[in-house]
């Protein structure tokens, strides 16, 4: 690829998986090779993804697992409007922590809405926008719950099984789509766990 094309990463992985340590490694790596970063996030990358991450993290009381879902997609549609896809177009590498896949592996495998059902509601929220390449940081469940801590959101305290779940989802996500995802084995260091990242990169530049 040369410098000036644009491209759309996703990060995902369970609560404590490591990811955004990840992201910022790579973002100075690409930084140094001269390419154009963007590192943003769902829920939380545009204006209105702001308040909705606060209601998603931090609502104290129910939230129904609909409504949950809703206002994940609607961060989408907005993030992919106003901050995604016009940074891609400008040629940028747009850095998101969380996209598509974390809806399928938390509302879906997590809650246990209907995959398919989550898959068109994806299709919708993003008009069919995909990420050229994701990766799924993989970590040992209870690994991954020790490294989130004590002080947890809404979502880090469903527990060890909820996040088995998740885990599960994102590597049958992985089989589904090889091409598009892959696998980082996250139980190891933080250099590690980079030098996976960077020898994809450097492959896909
Ligand atoms: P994080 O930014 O700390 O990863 O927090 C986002 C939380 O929201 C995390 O627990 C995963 C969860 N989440 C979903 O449940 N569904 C989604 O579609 C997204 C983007 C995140």
């Amino acid at each position: 690829m040369d410098n000036k094309k644009g491209l759309f990463i996703t990060f995902e992985g369970a609560d404590g998986c490591g990811k955004t340590t990840q992201i910022n490694l790579l973002k100075e790596y690409l930084e140094n090779k001269n390419y154009e970063i963007i590192t943003t996030l769902e829920p939380g990358g545009s204006d209105i993804g702001k308040k909705l991450r606060q209601i998603l993290l931090h609502h104290d009381g129910f939230v129904s697992p609909r409504a949950e879902m809703f206002m994940y997609l609607a961060d989408r549609a907005q993030h992919i409007d106003t901050v995604i896809k016009n940074n891609v177009e400008k040629n940028k590498i747009v850095l998101c922590d969380r996209h598509i896949d974390s809806t399928v592996a938390y509302q879906g495998y997590g809650r246990g809405e209907d995959i398919e059902q989550i898959n068109l509601l994806n299709e919708i929220a993003t008009g069919g926008y995909k990420p050229d390449l994701t990766f799924v940081f993989d970590v040992d469940s209870e690994i991954a719950q020790k490294r989130v801590g004590n002080v947890k959101d809404r979502l880090e305290s469903e527990g060890l099984e909820f996040h088995r779940k998740i885990r599960q989802g994102y590597l049958e996500l992985a089989k589904k789509y090889p091409n598009r995802i892959k696998v980082i084995n996250s139980n190891k260091t933080i250099e590690e766990v980079f030098e996976q990242v960077k020898k994809i990169i450097d492959e896909i530049l």
